[in-house]
């Protein structure tokens, strides 16, 4: 066994330079699943996830057409009688870029600078792709005892993972696993190594409001035409009590409290206030919902934001109007037991009771998806602990997260399956942002850790 582990790790190292220039093909494709013109190049993202893993081993690879992007799907079957399956997800598309002018360099031309690696896409999560495919090249060319593999890569998680639940609903046999591996979570910080067990869920909006028929002299119609602008900002402050509550009627009915115990494990994490405020660089924190402290608020409670703000005139200079039109993207965090579909039925409820008949609205249901808790004690758990533990030379930790991974929930419901959520992406990695990127010693870590936990699983 010792042998085989540090066999592992050799490979991992003598093969890195390879690793590195295939994260670069990954990367170089523009496969931003919000932008309908990008289309062509989240296909070409897929394809390169489908080849990999023929040249990875796989007897079976099959790329699923759906309305939006492909599903991929790859096997390598069991070694020995009784191997555990674990199936590896990932999502092979981005965020978009925007705004473009803050990049030191191009999004899609990878570039090392220090121990870093710039692109959209490096940290979330095509990093973390590679991280795992290459933990299994790992595993499979040393010999060693593995796992069975499966592997599902998708390329709608920044858009809310439409076409998956019905994917995974009726391919329950094709899936069939004992774990899912998700790489997409994360740690927090690169000495700590992270098993994240807490999901928020999302649902996100764009909200229109229509006044008069085209935008107006501010001068000969202010005071008498409401201004769907002011309008706009009027129902956005309603959404939040003073207390830092959301407003919405019902919002908290189905969230499950936290209990005590869970409270006092997270107090533990290192991310206090200070933690927040360095890392966001504001200027002071809010206080947010009365009761929480900062990380419980992230992690452990439903919130609201107001994502984007749209209306009138926003040149150069002065233009005296009085803008038709407004419009917000707005979206909520959500907690177990809370669901996108009650989110949406509030926030309409809301709407329908507090707009005022001056405006017309309309609301439009965007990306979305379901709040997850997963299982902290299991098997899978105990070998990633101890994978993770051995690289770092450090115990993880165990904490909830305030993004959202579609993709647990859905295993959960229809599969019965929990996901092992862990990753190498880094608070600082600027996922969603200008200049993402990927701190390459922690990546490499990473692909060690996760090829020691294939082995420990497979003990
Ligand atoms: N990898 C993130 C989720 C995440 C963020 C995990 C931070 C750990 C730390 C994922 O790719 C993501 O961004 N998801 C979207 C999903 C949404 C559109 C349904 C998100 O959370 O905004
Ligand atoms: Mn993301």
């Amino acid at each position: 066994m010792k042998n085989s582990h540090a066999a592992l790790l050799e490979y991992v190292k003598a093969n890195m330079p390879r690793f590195r220039r295939e994260l670069d093909g990954l990367l170089a494709i523009p496969s931003v699943s919000t932008e309908i013109a990008r289309r062509h190049d989240v296909g070409r993202a897929a394809e390169w996830t489908a080849d990999a893993l023929r040249a990875l081993g796989c007897t079976r690879v099959e790329s699923f057409a759906t309305p939006g992007a492909p599903l991929v799907y790859g096997e390598i079957p069991p070694a020995g009688k009784t191997a555990r399956t674990v199936l590896i997800y990932g999502h092979y598309d981005v965020q978009p870029v925007d705004p473009l002018e803050l990049w030191q360099s191009e999004p899609f031309r990878p570039t090392v600078r220090g121990e870093e690696l710039f692109a959209r896409g490096a940290s979330d999560m095509k990093g973390q792709i590679v991280a795992a495919l290459k933990a299994v090249e790992a595993v499979l060319r040393t010999g060693g005892a593995r796992p069975a593999f499966k592997f599902l890569f998708e390329g709608e998680e920044e858009i809310g993972s439409t076409h998956l639940p019905e994917f995974i609903r009726t391919h329950r046999d094709l899936l069939a696993c004992d774990l899912c591996l998700n790489p997409d979570a994360g740690m927090i910080s690169p000495v700590l190594p992270t098993i994240t067990y807490g999901l928020r869920g999302l649902a996100y909006f764009e909200l229109r409001l229509r006044g008069p028929a085209r935008d107006l002299h501010s001068g000969m119609y202010g005071g008498v035409v409401h201004n769907p602008a002011q309008v706009l900002c009027e129902l956005l402050a309603a959404m939040h009590e003073p207390s830092g509550r959301v407003a919405l009627p019902g919002f908290y009915d189905a969230v499950r409290a936290l209990d005590p115990e869970e409270r006092r494990e997270l107090a533990r994490l290192p991310m206090d206030a200070g933690f927040y405020l360095q890392a966001t660089g504001a200027p002071a924190l809010w206080t947010g919902e009365e009761g929480y402290t900062p990380f419980e608020r992230v992690g452990a409670r439903p919130t609201l934001e107001v994502n984007g703000l749209f209306s009138g005139f926003t040149g150069e200079g002065s233009k005296t109007v009085l803008p038709a039109e407004a419009m917000a993207k707005i979206s909520m965090r959500l907690v177990p037991d809370q669901t996108p579909e009650l989110a949406t039925s509030q926030l309409e409820a809301f709407l329908r009771e507090r707009a005022p008949a001056t405006v017309g609205w309309e609301l439009k249901r965007l990306a979305g998806g379901p709040p997850s808790i997963s299982a902290r004690e299991s098997a899978g758990v105990r070998a990633l602990s101890r994978a993770l533990g051995e690289v770092w030379g450090e115990r993880p930790v165990f904490r909830r997260e305030g993004g959202s991974i579609p993709v647990v929930a859905y295993l959960q419901e229809h599969l019965g399956v929990e996901s092992l959520l862990t990753g190498f992406s880094l608070p600082d990695d600027n996922a969603h942002s200008p200049n993402e990127r990927l701190h390459l010693p922690t990546w490499e870590k990473g692909i060690a850790a996760l090829a020691l936990f294939f082995a420990y699983l497979a003990e």
